[in-house]
């Protein structure tokens, strides 16, 4: 059997850069900025003294890579980077998890049957552009750079401008796909962000796929006007009618596969003693089935008209992302449940609501399969987002286990 990981050494890796990226309000780990970039040249450093080439890719990924017997390429990745005030493990247990089992191969001594990979895709999270998937929906191809060519943050900063400034042409981004010709299998270990493991008292579970996502920003158009002065039946008031769109935002979501988040919402002018005559907000909907989520989009776009309506004003959506829902590889999933069981114990079969990067990989048909682990009381995207370090280590045990099966089976037979 191939050497055990030590999960220990993955464990203070997290904890390291946690102590290097987290204020006294989470994680600050967002893509584009200096605190992420901070991050990656202490991952460059961890990797320094491994046997691996480490580059980044045109659309802004970064990979370390260590040789094999033979060029396919079996990856492990996942993200670096964090929303704002985010937890530590979010992404970060992928590629530090990720890290521990390529140190782990190398320290065998000799080359792997096939190369192996560890990747840190850039801007999973979509947080500062509203763009999710940002670097491995260009690498893979499920993102077209013209999509995103008039996007800016919300200080009005261009995304290009932004990439541009950490060494990335996003026209160019889609050159990055080379990476993924020579890939015969992607693995991805993660938290849940959900409460499934703990509840089941589970370390380990396998993803079977994530969910389809649309996301719009809306646009509510009404008058700002003097609030002492203003009688109260003539208002075209834009946040009451915002306020309103969320709730229709909420209902349309009854169904219990069904999320729909409403996390960003700004009014202009934002005093006290005027009436808000502009509401901007952005409306996510998730859910397994590719019909279902279409009729959850459709039933908001009819809610809208009404209210637009009722409160005469005027109401725009622009489909600013979406993804349709993907299913993992099977018999990847099935070999995750089985290395999890031999593992943990026990295992699971989770579908994910959240996004991960290896919805992208699978959606440019590249076989891939999800590990998750538990997640105390189910919190992500915050500051409390924690799991036990046996839970951790079950997840990189499971990993590396994974791992070395999947490349196993990848070798090609002598002669
Ligand atoms: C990523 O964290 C997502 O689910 O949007
Ligand atoms: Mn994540
Ligand atoms: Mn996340």
């Amino acid at each position: 059997m191939a050497a055990e990981p030590d999960p220990d050494r993955a464990l203070a890796d997290l904890r390291a850069l946690r102590a290097l990226t987290e204020d006294d309000r989470g994680a600050q780990r967002v893509a584009w900025t200096d605190t992420w970039a901070q991050a990656r040249r202490w991952l460059v450093e961890r990797l320094a003294g491994l046997p691996v080439r480490v580059d980044t890719d045109e659309a802004g990924n970064l990979w370390a890579v260590l040789d094999g017997a033979s060029p396919d390429t079996v990856v492990l990745g996942s993200h670096i980077d964090s929303v704002p005030d985010g937890g530590w493990l979010d992404g970060a247990l992928g590629v530090l998890g990720g890290l521990e089992v390529l140190r782990t191969l190398a320290a065998s001594g000799t080359p792997p049957p096939v190369t192996v990979a560890l990747v840190d895709w850039a801007d999973e999270e979509g947080a500062r552009f509203g763009r999710s998937l940002l670097g491995s929906g260009l690498a893979t191809g499920t993102l077209d750079p013209r999509d995103v060519r008039d996007v800016a943050d919300r200080d009005g900063v261009a995304l290009a401008d932004a990439l541009r400034a950490h060494g990335v042409d996003v026209r160019a981004a889609p050159a990055a796909r080379s990476r993924l010709e020579p890939v015969v299998a992607y693995l991805e270990l993660h938290i849940e962000q959900g409460p499934v493991l703990e509840r089941d008292g589970l370390s380990v579970g396998v993803v079977t796929g994530t969910a389809g996502v649309e996301r719009h920003a809306v646009r509510i158009r009404g008058q700002a006007v003097q609030g002492g002065g203003f009688p109260m039946d003539a208002r075209r008031d834009a946040l009451v009618a915002g306020a309103r769109l969320v709730l229709a935002v909420r209902e349309a979501a009854r169904d219990a596969r069904s999320r729909a988040t409403v996390g960003a919402i700004a009014v202009r002018p934002a005093i006290p003693t005027a009436v808000p005559g502009l509401c901007e907000l952005t409306i996510d909907q998730r859910h397994p089935d590719a019909d279902a989520l279409a009729a959850m989009v459709n039933e908001v776009h009819d809610a809208a008209a009404r209210i637009a309506v009722d409160e005469r004003v005027a109401i725009d959506f622009e489909r600013i992302w979406a993804i349709a829902p993907v299913a993992f590889d099977d018999d990847l999933v099935a070999l995750g449940e089985e290395t999890a069981r031999e593992v943990t114990g026990g295992s699971v079969r989770l579908f994910s609501g959240a996004l991960h990067d290896a919805a992208a990989v699978a959606s440019a048909g590249v076989p891939a399969v999800m590990l998750f682990v538990q997640s105390a009381g189910g919190i992500s995207h915050a500051p409390e987002e924690d799991t036990a370090p046996e839970h951790l280590a079950a997840g990189v045990r499971t990993l590396a286990r994974l791992a070395d099966r999947v490349i196993a089976r990848s070798a090609r037979p002598p002669g």
